[in-house]
């Protein structure tokens, strides 16, 4: 889809359809009383005989609205004035974008960036990320795509004020849109497709595209390196493992990079400690972290954000067979600590911490690692926020503050070293399980352990990389947040 800004007058503006937004009960916005004195008082006419209320997700086209240059308006229901917030703004462009696919509009053109509490900017930022998830669909898979009606090909975004605002605001939702869908991408793709090599290939490919710096390890390398850890975990897999490496550098070489590290395990199936089988396709999302890094690392050389930026995917597959680890086994880690394996199935940690020391070689100026860790995430926080953990409060700080604005929330969990205890061993300098309590916590205090010489967060992505259900999908999170991150650090001095 195409996207552009304009600051027409919406009566003058010839499209497929123009969106305005009505507020409960029946409340005008700008666009709207525009739109409605250009057609002498056409669409107060309509309200009132009880046609639309202006409930929030609600839609009402209409046809040759009189003197009127756009072909329809759409109006769309923004509930009461008062509860209008993040929420039913996204909501109110996701419904008028699922109203448009159910008309003829080749294009249309959205009046919505000036209502809410937000800046224009922020509302355009969003109508661009909200109305390319909205046309978001994957049928790779499928013998025949799906018979879609032709899709809506531009979409002009209105907005007063500042131009070149207003057109940056629209360039980076542009950019995070792209990261956001490549990150779905991979993340919806079948396990016997999207395998570690898979993965290394697709990144070769950004790297390509962006002019990136790539380097893809394999199995020898990673014994070279000492990776017990890793190594341990692909075992029991016939298909080769891999480590990938992206470097984007956008400002000086000197200036220390963030790196970002993704779990990349391309199928969780437990190993010897294997998963009970409900739902276990869902553990082909367990890459969804190395997606979002890629899909982050994109977006940002997309954006040509002032930055240096490096991507460390860690990926394999974690299965059982007959030279697969087994509980009670004691690997080596590259950092030199051993762990003694008591269950098979806490997998990614033991990946994690192999690419977290790996990292210590780029001089990091901050890491943060994404990974579908913990399904004791999942029932700590649900499908609504990430878990983040870190060991600085600035870092942590600024990681909530880009959740908050990019709508990708996390929530701040503690990483105190009174957990720690419940990672002792008796036979090596850590188990890589902490027990049934606090879950997701013991897992970053695992990775703590290798993440002393450095700024480290850590995101637990388990509830909320992927939906299951009626709606299974990946979700491109938190793909958004990071971006948003990496936006505001490349703006500080
Ligand atoms: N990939 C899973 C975590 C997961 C669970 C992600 C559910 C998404 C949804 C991870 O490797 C795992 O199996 N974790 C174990 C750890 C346990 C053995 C300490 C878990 O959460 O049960
Ligand atoms: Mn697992
Ligand atoms: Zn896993």
């Amino acid at each position: 889809m195409e996207f552009s800004i304009k600051s027409t007058r919406p009566e003058k503006q010839k499209s497929g359809c123009i969106v305005v937004g009505i507020f409960e009960s029946r409340r005008l916005t700008d666009a709207a009383e525009s739109l409605d004195e250009a057609s002498g008082a056409h669409i107060s006419g309509i309200l009132k005989r009880g046609d639309m209320e202006g409930r929030a997700g609600t839609t009402l086209l209409l046809h040759q609205v009189p003197g009127i240059a756009a072909e329809r308006v759409l109006l769309v229901g923004l509930g009461k004035e008062a509860e209008f917030n993040e929420k039913t703004y996204i909501d109110a462009v996701h419904a008028a974008m699922n109203a448009l696919k159910n008309t003829g509009a080749k294009d249309a053109a959205l009046f919505l960036a000036d209502i809410g509490r937000r800046d224009m900017e922020w509302n355009i930022f969003h109508a661009v990320t909200a109305a390319m998830e909205s046309q978001y669909c994957f049928d790779r898979m499928k013998s025949k795509p799906e018979k879609k009606r032709d899709a809506l090909r531009k979409l002009v975004l209105h907005a007063a004020g500042d131009a070149a605002l207003a057109e940056r605001a629209m360039k980076q939702g542009i950019a995070v849109a792209g990261g956001v869908k490549f990150a779905k991408d991979l993340g919806n793709l079948p396990g016997n497709v999207c395998t570690p090599t898979y993965l290394a290939e697709q990144a070769v490919e950004l790297a390509k595209e962006y002019k990136l710096e790539s380097r893809i390890l394999e199995e020898k390398e990673m014994k070279a390196l000492g990776m017990g850890a890793l190594l341990s975990v692909t075992r029991g897999s016939v298909e080769a493992p891999r480590l990938i490496v992206l470097e984007y550098q956008g400002t000086s070489k000197h200036k220390k990079p963030i790196v970002l590290v993704g779990k990349g395990i391309t199928f969780d199936s437990g190993g010897i400690s294997l998963k009970p089988g409900a739902d276990m396709d869902e553990m082909k999302y367990d890459m969804c972290g190395a997606a979002s890094v890629l899909g982050a690392i994109k977006s940002a050389a997309e954006m040509k954000l002032k930055l240096n930026i490096v991507a460390i995917v860690p990926s394999c597959e974690n299965m059982p067979s007959g030279n697969a680890t087994k509980p009670g086994d004691i690997v080596t880690s590259m950092s030199g600590q051993t762990i003694e394996v008591l269950n098979t199935d806490a997998e990614g940690r033991l990946i994690l911490c192999d690419a977290l020391t790996y990292a210590e070689k780029f001089e990091p100026e901050t890491v943060i690692d994404v990974a579908t860790l913990t399904g004791a995430c999942v029932i700590a926080l649900g499908h609504v926020a990430s878990g983040l953990y870190s060991n600085d409060d600035g870092l942590a700080g600024e990681l909530m503050e880009a959740g908050g604005n990019s709508i990708d929330r996390a929530w701040h969990m503690p990483l105190w070293d009174d957990y720690q205890d419940q990672l002792k061993s008796n036979f090596a300098d850590m188990a890589n399980i902490g027990g049934r309590p606090a879950g997701s916590v013991t897992a970053a205090c695992f990775l703590a352990k290798f993440t002393k010489n450095y700024r480290w967060a850590h995101l637990d992505v388990a509830g909320t990389a992927h939906r299951s259900g009626k709606q299974k999908g990946s979700t491109g999170r938190p793909v958004p947040l990071l971006c948003r991150f990496l936006i505001e650090r490349s703006t500080r001095a």
